[in-house]
């Protein structure tokens, strides 16, 4: 097998950038590790040089690993699988919860088995790997209901979507393939507004279970040295914060931070949360910011759901409400790099594009929305080896 200059210039650099991970002193966080997993997907298949690589007779098939794990989840396999560390069960056993058929079973089993989601340790017989135990997890449960209840639809209708626009890029301010596949004028919010358990499978689902900006920002250096010491300044609000959960994790790891924090969502969203500590305020982030002066002012996971004249709006309204000199703004997205994106980085992309004409950016293109809505881009900071990262800009 040949490997010209050009790839194996590429494959030295990305050997290059998982040692750095690896070499990093301490333990592997569980951001290096998905980190390492991510880079290794891209190196095996810059390294994958055999013609049946691009043409795997699976592929076209995959859809059915995705059937196939959601009808073990429902099935309660894999909490079967990981109810006793070591344990194998036979399909007879799997299957016993729902009264399933054994033979039903074996078939889902293989392909779960070949995936790596379970081992067999006989014939028709299977225990757990670490793959069983995060199928177990509410994120894994939540987010495989999540893509049938709502998303596998809009997969399906794209190739007709794109080929009837002409294989144009899609605004807002036309039909996404979301508002195609279901024929409706709501958009992927507002359909989640009238169906609430559609809106708990998002919340509860959707979130990856990547490590967490805060292990590794420099949040004392940057956001807390010089914020104002008062119980009534707003040391945070979090737009668009769902549930809470970047608010909880901030005032967990600082304790001792001072201020107040503020949560920001639709009202149907706030309803479902209560954290500790923390005010609730209904707002619309297009519409203008009541929280004024704030030391920061967060969005994790927002402007990627919505097209440039969209996320320029809510820079907008968020900038009419900075202090100048004083507050920031911190926006906890993917960066991704101008090329060699991961499989990961490319397929949220594309989810973004089929359900809000979102998109995932690279430096280029937040730098410009950032200018555009009249802020300042003060950096790109970007989380050791490989994750989200945060943009952080001034007025
Ligand atoms: C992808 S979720 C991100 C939630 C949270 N930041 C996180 O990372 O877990 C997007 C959030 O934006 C909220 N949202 C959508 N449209 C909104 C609007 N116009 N104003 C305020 N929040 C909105 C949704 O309710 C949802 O909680």
């Amino acid at each position: 097998m040949e490997v010209d200059s050009a790839d194996k210039s590429y494959i030295r650099e990305l050997v290059k950038r998982l040692n750095a991970i690896v070499d990093t002193p301490g333990e592997l966080s569980e951001s290096s590790m998905n980190s390492v997993l991510e880079l290794s997907k891209v190196l095996m298949n810059a390294a994958d040089k055999s013609v049946e690589a691009g043409c795997d007779p699976a592929m076209a098939l995959q859809h059915n690993l995705v059937a196939c794990l959601k009808i073990a989840t429902d099935l309660k396999i894999f909490d079967t699988l990981t109810a006793q560390s070591g344990k194998s069960w036979t399909a007879a056993q799997l299957g016993k919860p729902l009264n399933a058929d054994s033979q039903l079973i074996v078939r889902i089993m293989r392909v779960m088995t070949a995936a790596g989601f379970a081992k067999e340790t006989g014939i028709s017989t299977y225990a757990s790997t670490p793959k069983s135990e995060i199928m177990t997890r509410p994120q894994s449960t939540r987010g495989l209901s999540h893509a049938f209840s709502t998303n596998i639809q809009i997969s399906q209708k794209s190739p007709e979507f794109f080929r009837r626009i002409g294989y144009r890029s899609t605004t807002m301010s036309e039909q996404t393939p979301f508002q195609y596949a279901y024929d409706t004028e709501d958009t992927y919010y507002e359909r989640m507004e009238k169906k609430p358990e559609i809106a708990q499978n998002f919340s509860g689902g959707v979130r990856a279970t990547r490590g967490t900006w805060l292990e590794w920002f420099p949040v004392q250096k940057e956001l807390l040295e010089g914020a104002r010491d008062d119980p009534n300044a707003v040391l945070m609000v979090d737009l668009g914060g769902g549930r809470g959960r970047d608010l909880a994790a901030f005032k967990a790891q600082f304790p001792d931070a001072p201020g107040r924090f503020v949560l920001e969502d639709q009202q149907h969203t706030l309803d479902s949360t209560d954290v500790q500590g923390i005010e609730k305020l209904s707002h619309d982030f297009f519409t203008a910011q009541p929280v004024k002066g704030a030391r920061f002012y967060h969005t994790h996971y927002i402007l990627h759901n919505w097209d440039d004249e969209k996320s320029i709006l809510i820079l907008k309204q968020i900038a009419s409400a900075m202090t100048k000199g004083y507050s920031k703004v911190i926006l906890n997205e993917w960066i991704l790099p101008d090329m060699g994106c991961s499989l990961y980085e490319g397929l949220i992309d594309i989810q973004m594009l089929m359900a809000f004409t979102g998109m995932e950016r690279t430096r280029g293109q937040w730098q410009s929305i950032i200018e555009a809505a009249g802020l300042k881009l003060t950096k790109f900071w970007m989380p050791p080896g490989y994750g989200e990262g945060i943009i952080e800009a001034s007025l």
